[in-house]
């Protein structure tokens, strides 16, 4: 039987076992897209805690299950005793004597921490305040779709030092690319909370125009993320000058792609005619978060496949 194994952080797999993913997803994609049936998780049951809000993650990952032959249960905080105070190490030993794999889109790291330390099966991270890896992984998939290896490449990010600013961090240690991140005064990358081991990896600007100069890709997220919705009017405020517009993009390399995990706002974040425009590969982030997701179930159930 496969050791337990959890992706909570982005670092938690290494990049050997990356690549091993990328291979299975680039099977398991091509499967899907000419309706052949793959069932290696007939019987399994992926059981999905939802304490914030969600339409990408979960419907990616109770598509993913379903089409890997098994069935995926959505429990939320507001109709189950989660949202009663019961204590996350009594749920996590009960829900995990029940399912197979576990995904939890929470608040603070701690909690998802705390789960999968009494968890029997393994514990993904469908989202905290601190990180987003399945996000991340599916983002580093669909770069690597259009452009190959990410070695030694270039990010920008701009805006908020958020979840999804930090898995990044941690993604540039375990694929060796660099992150030029600007963010506005007092929202900087606070590095262990990122997660990451060091700056080698990244370099912070304040001019988000000089983070952007030459990058591979260009990617951002909301001003305000879920959960820190009381700072919402002083963050708009905040991040005024930092929307990814055309002339910030001309500003990167002229074939550079640009990314946004979703739920984006035009006109803060990001100007409508650079996510609606030819540089965005915003659709194929969402959707490799599907694939990307199954070849993560069936290693985390499964273990290694080499071969279909
Ligand atoms: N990008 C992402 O995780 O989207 P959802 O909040 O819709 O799940
Ligand atoms: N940073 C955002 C990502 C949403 C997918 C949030 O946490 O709300």
């Amino acid at each position: 039987m496969k050791p337990l194994e959890h992706f909570l952080r982005f670092n938690d797999l290494t990049r050997d076992e990356f690549e091993h993913l990328f291979e299975r997803t680039r099977w398991i994609k091509d499967q899907f897209k000419r309706y052949q049936r793959y069932w290696p998780l007939a019987d399994r049951t992926l059981v999905m805690i939802f304490e914030k809000a969600s339409t990408r993650t979960r419907l990616s990952f109770e598509a993913g299950m379903h089409q890997l032959g098994g069935a995926a249960i959505y429990l939320n905080t507001r109709d189950s005793q989660l949202g009663r105070g019961e204590p996350v190490e009594d749920a996590a030993e009960v829900i995990s004597r029940m399912c197979d794999v576990v995904m939890i889109r929470t608040f603070e790291q701690d909690i998802i921490e705390r789960f999968a330390a009494h968890s029997r099966v393994p514990v993904i991270n469908g989202l905290t305040n601190e990180y987003h890896p399945c996000q991340t992984m599916a983002d580093i998939y669909t770069y690597i779709e259009h452009r190959g290896s990410i070695q030694g490449a270039t990010v920008a990010w701009i805006g908020d030092s958020n979840n999804v600013c930090n898995t990044w961090l941690q993604a540039a240690e375990v694929f060796d690319f660099n992150v030029h991140v600007s963010t506005p005064p007092g929202y900087e990358v606070e590095p262990e909370r990122a997660g990451c081991h060091g700056t080698r990896h990244y370099e912070q600007f304040a001019d988000p125009m000089d983070a952007a100069r030459g990058a591979d890709l260009v990617t951002t997220d909301v001003w305000t993320s879920m959960g820190f919705e009381a700072e919402d009017e002083e963050r708009r405020r905040d991040f005024h000058d930092w929307q990814v517009d055309t002339e910030m993009m001309r500003a990167a390399k002229p074939e550079a792609l640009f990314m946004h995990c979703l739920p984006a706002h035009r006109g803060e974040e990001v100007a409508a005619d650079v996510i609606d425009g030819r540089q965005s590969v915003v659709w194929d982030e969402a959707e490799n978060r599907m694939h990307t997701q199954k070849a993560l179930l069936e290693y985390l159930l499964l273990g290694r496949i080499e071969k279909p």
